[in-house]
């Protein structure tokens, strides 16, 4: 039996953990970000007793805002982007925290009166100099903000001061290097919270006690039983509102770096020694060290792109990208990404990674596959010309699940062979809805536990791994070189050559 001061799970990520009254300083109070996501999960938190009373957060933003005017934009984002605001007086407790504060982030004395500020709600609300700084504004605000805080002294104390920041972290390698070097400057990796939303998701971070609190898969986890792992990210969403971010990104930026290359780590990497930071962050660099595209001489071969065109979405018809407002009609930028990657070390050699991410795709849905070898010898062949192989799927969004397919014998006199599910579901399992990925983040950054954040060499590392396909098109090419598929189909058939060249197919979900 594990003993509890064996068990790892008891430390680092299962931790119920109430973090110290501090100031959560939200750069970009005015976006999107803050009022769909940010607030309506502190408040969430605030909810389930999870936070300090004396917590309290300064919106900064350009725009002249009253506190007021504030706390009311923020509980209209409560009402509409969450399950509400519950119980009146909770809502009137967090509100008296709220504050706004109107600033311009390149300039040096919006920073001196904020840190005025700062101080005097310290006075007032109990909260002890802690500061988080949650970085939610436009990659080119980054490099001033961090600066001028770090200028205006800011994030000088380690134990005291935080810095979270959104994505994307930077858009390619040197990009992402430099601004590494300008966070680093101001302060130590251990104050450093870089975001990705997948890692707090609940299914994903279940990746890692399926893993490695069961004893009866790990010996099957290798180039000795897998055959091949498809990862997909499909959305049925177009690019909506963000062309003028989008159309300089595509999904390979988007979504590829970050979100798939982390489900990539946490399905590929080996048990880490204990469940805290850093023995999580060195296994999942290992990994991404040990990535490369297949075949980076043939990117055909490796990485394929598309662009959806007109089409229709459950029943209605849809724009084509460029004709997506705000897009150029000219433009080469992918909405959709298919990669086969390898990892080259001793567990993985020869398995290929296939990874698929696309807007405007037929239904919304986020699996890891791990498909297992064949059989090694077929002795039903006189009752069935072929059986499928085993594949092991974790759901992980929606219908939050893991599902093993394996064949089974038909009832009935004959012999005869059908493929079958076992069937776990977080729902009905469970019986609760799985948190929001940015409760679970905020908390933790408030917490000072950065398990869940991205480290400077792992981002470095899986921009790396993509740098040969982002060289290629980024380069002015000619729009008709990038390859189509309709709104509301899968992928491109470019896409599919990917994989039935190498005699396998992508799976229907
Ligand atoms: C974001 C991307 O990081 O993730 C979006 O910028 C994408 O383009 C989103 O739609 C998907 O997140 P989720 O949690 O809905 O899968």
């Amino acid at each position: 039996m594990v003993t509890l001061l064996e068990n790892p799970f008891r430390v680092g990520l299962s931790q119920q953990k109430t973090p110290e009254p501090s100031i959560l300083v939200i750069f970009g109070a005015s976006g999107d970000l803050t009022q769909r996501k940010l607030i309506p999960a502190i408040y969430q938190l605030r909810k389930e007793r999870k936070l300090s009373p004396e917590t309290t957060i300064v919106g900064f933003a350009r725009r002249e805002w009253s506190h007021d005017y504030f706390r009311e934009q923020m509980r209209q984002g409560v009402e509409e982007f969450s399950d509400g605001i519950g119980n009146e007086e909770i809502w009137a407790d967090f509100a008296q925290g709220l504050f706004y504060f109107a600033g311009n982030m390149d300039a040096p004395e919006s920073y001196e009166k904020l840190k005025v500020f700062l101080d005097e709600l310290d006075g007032k609300r109990g909260t002890r100099g802690n500061r988080v700084f949650y970085l939610a504004v436009s990659p080119n605000f980054f490099p001033p903000g961090i600066k001028q805080l770090g200028a205006a002294g800011m994030l000088a104390d380690p134990l005291k001061h935080r810095l979270v920041i959104e994505k994307p972290f930077g858009r390619d390698l040197g990009s992402a290097q430099a601004l590494n070097r300008i966070v680093q400057k101001v302060c130590q990796e251990n104050q450093i919270y870089r975001i990705d939303h997948y890692l707090g998701k609940e299914t994903v971070q279940n990746l890692l006690v399926f893993r490695f609190a069961n004893a009866i898969f790990e010996p099957l986890w290798n180039r000795q039983f897998v055959d091949h792992v498809q990862i997909t990210v499909a959305e049925t969403v177009g690019v909506e509102e963000r062309a003028g971010y989008y159309d300089k990104s595509g999904a390979l930026r988007d979504m590829v770096q970050n979100h798939l290359m982390q489900l990539l780590c946490l399905t590929a990497m080996d048990a880490p020694n204990a469940l805290n930071a850093d023995s999580i962050r060195n296994e999942k660099v290992k990994v991404l060290q040990a990535m490369r595209l297949a075949d980076i001489h043939n990117l055909e071969k490796s990485a394929i792109r598309g662009q959806y065109t007109a089409g229709w979405m459950k029943g209605k018809p849809v724009a084509g990208y460029r004709e997506e407002p705000g897009v150029n009609p000219e433009s080469t930028t992918p909405t959709f990404v298919a990669l086969k990657l390898m990892v080259d070390n001793w567990r993985w050699k020869g398995v290929p990674f296939y990874l698929r991410t696309g807007k405007r795709l037929p239904k919304k849905v986020s699996e890891i596959a791990i498909q297992f070898r064949e059989v090694p010898l077929l002795i039903f062949q006189s009752v069935a010309n072929q059986t499928n192989a085993n594949v092991l799927s974790l759901r992980i969004q929606p219908n939050e699940g893991i599902s093993l397919r394996f064949e089974a014998k038909m009832p009935g006199a004959d012999l005869r062979t059908r493929t079958v599910e076992m069937d776990f579901s977080y729902g009905s399992s469970f019986g609760v809805a799985t948190a929001e990925a940015y409760s679970r983040l905020l908390l933790d950054a408030m917490s000072g536990d950065q398990t869940l954040f991205t480290r400077a060499d792992e981002v470095e590392e899986a921009w790396r791994v993509v740098t040969p396909a982002l060289s290629v098109w980024d380069a002015p090419s000619d729009p008709s070189a990038v390859p189509i598929y309709e709104a509301g189909t899968w992928e491109p058939t470019e896409a599919e050559f990917l994989l039935n060249r190498d005699g396998r197919r992508w799976r229907r979900l």
